[in-house]
């Protein structure tokens, strides 16, 4: 695992926009897996920006998304599905079809789950995993004691996630309490994984993630078993960190990030 920290949230953002744009140059057939949730709103600014400026081309890629809430067909304002294409899939040029997320209205939801998981497999599997995480140190909406080897499931959310992402809706009630998601396990089989936080609420789930132990309590700590994880974190996030000062050495020393310092 690395931890990149960056000054602002704007930085933070910045810098993993440069990541995902290098990785979508280098292979436009990139199979890119997408997080929602406010942090990402910003990063996805800037991918449009890209796309907009520079020209940017996503026009070869796929996308899976981490989630879904049950329930909520891809029209209702409060669907994953219409916070990606406000966000990011208007903006660019990729073609809708080549942009997957779980199904939350299907009839047959273990069906969903496992053909969710046989299309990642037919695209040969997620490249670049982006994540966030909750405040109950989820990544999807893999709560506490999710198997560090699940699969994508329906999962009843936390109380504290509910509290955390119903301000969202037009009447907090009418969040969903379940969702499907990609398993710990699911995400752990990417070939990189960039886990993007900002902000002072995040610093002490953050810092267990990072440097505690690792526990299905907090399924992002599971990115410590990831053989390529990068963990980027604005100043706020990065507060309860004990060992910042190895990580900045690490930033400043390692070539890979020469271009980025
Ligand atoms: C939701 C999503 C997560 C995301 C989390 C954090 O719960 N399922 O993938 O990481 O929100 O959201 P925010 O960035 O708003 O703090």
């Amino acid at each position: 695992m690395e931890v990149i920290i960056r000054e602002t949230e704007n930085d933070a953002a910045q810098l993993t926009a440069d990541l995902i744009a290098n990785a979508l140059i280098e292979k436009p057939e990139l199979v890119l897996g997408l997080a929602t949730g406010r942090t990402m709103e910003g990063l996805y600014a800037r991918l449009a920006q890209k796309h907009a400026e520079s020209g940017l081309d996503f026009s070869k890629g796929t996308t899976f998304n981490l989630d879904e809430y049950i329930g909520l067909p891809p029209e209702n304002p409060n669907s994953y599905r219409t916070y990606m294409n406000n966000h990011l899939f208007n903006k660019i040029n990729i073609d809708l079809a080549n942009t997957f997320l779980p199904n939350g209205t299907a009839p047959d939801l273990d069906k969903e789950c496992a053909g969710y998981e046989a299309k990642i497999a037919e695209h040969g599997g997620i490249d670049l995993q982006l994540l966030g995480i909750g405040s109950t140190g989820h990544i999807g909406f893999n709560e506490p004691l999710s198997a560090l080897g699940s699969r994508t499931r329906c999962k009843a959310l936390t109380p504290g996630t509910i509290a955390q992402n119903s301000p969202l809706f037009d009447n907090p009630e009418d969040m969903p309490k379940r969702a499907i998601t990609m398993g710990v396990g699911t995400i752990l089989d990417s070939k990189r994984c960039i886990m993007l936080v900002t902000g002072a609420a995040k610093a002490d789930i953050v810092a267990k993630a990072v440097e505690g132990p690792l526990t299905s309590m907090i399924s992002a700590s599971a990115l410590q078993l990831h053989p390529r994880a990068t963990v980027i974190v604005d100043e706020a996030a990065a507060a309860k960190l004990e060992n910042r000062g190895y990580y900045d050495w690490i930033f400043q020393n390692e070539p890979e990030w020469a271009p980025y310092r």
